[in-house]
């Protein structure tokens, strides 16, 4: 286990971490993409060829994330303790697209897929909050024309956001936790070796093995609501 002070702590959280708050995953059995085409709902050119049904795929997964439903779990509850009571640097890197982090209090999370809660103009890039469902004649409040607005999500074929900075994080980490993430989509999958060149000490928290398992230095095996929170209170024990 940990047997150092980490100065600089960086997590990167998957789906799994928001499933005990009743978010389905991606790839487990019953998960999103068993259930939908990925090329016709989270690709540009799906967008391109049927705007209202991507439309609707994300306005119905934003409504569940704002519904009275969904909450924050121990997990990132956890995190956010940690970001405010640790004394080293603690970064938190996502690839969920929900606001549950936000939700229990962390700051400064680096969405690299983006979020449901944005949209974005096609036309000028800007960035705009969107609590509510989003159609394709909606006229952009941006440069108020219709059909401008996309979801600010990263889909497939087009590069993660952030990347520039999650760099920098990445290289500066003395610790690299990922949690709940089935380690098949890059470059996020790749963040392990990255930071290995560096020395860094690795963990994985999931509830299963995974493709990259052998990858990390450690594992933490379990529902993410029970690693992470006594991980969490181990790290702040250290002296
Ligand atoms: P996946 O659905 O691929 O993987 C979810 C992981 O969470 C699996 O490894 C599960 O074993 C694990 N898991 C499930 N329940 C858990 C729990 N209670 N505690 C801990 N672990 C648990 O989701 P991601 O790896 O996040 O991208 O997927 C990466 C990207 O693929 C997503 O961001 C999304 C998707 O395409 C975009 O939409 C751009």
């Amino acid at each position: 286990m940990i047997d150092f002070k980490p100065k600089h702590i960086v997590f990167l959280t998957g789906a799994g971490i928001s499933a005990e708050s009743g978010i389905k995953t991606f790839r487990d059995s019953n998960g999103l993409w068993e259930n939908h085409d990925i090329l016709e709902v989270a690709s540009p050119s799906g967008f391109d060829r049927n705007p209202e049904l991507v439309h609707r795929f994300y306005n119905l997964r934003r409504t569940q994330l704002l519904s009275d439903e969904v909450h924050p779990n121990e997990a990132h509850k956890a995190l956010a303790k940690l970001q405010k009571e640790y004394s080293g640097k603690v970064t938190i890197i996502t690839q969920n697209v929900d606001n549950l982090h936000e939700e229990a209090g962390s700051e400064d999370v680096i969405h690299m897929h983006g979020e449901l809660i944005k949209m974005r103009c096609k036309e000028s890039g800007k960035v705009l909050t969107k609590k509510g469902d989003i159609q394709p004649d909606d006229k952009c409040p941006c440069c108020l024309k219709v059909g401008n607005l996309r979801p600010n999500i990263v889909w497939f074929g087009e590069y993660p956001m952030h990347m520039d900075r999650i760099e920098k994080e990445l290289n500066s980490c003395d610790l690299f936790i990922s949690i709940g993430t089935s380690g098949q989509v890059y470059p996020a999958a790749m963040f392990v070796n990255l930071v290995k060149l560096n020395g860094t000490y690795t963990i994985e928290a999931n509830i299963e093995e995974t493709n990259v398992s052998d990858n990390f230095d450690d594992h933490l095996v379990g529902p993410a609501t029970q690693v992470v929170s006594k991980l969490v209170e181990d790290i702040l024990s250290i002296k």
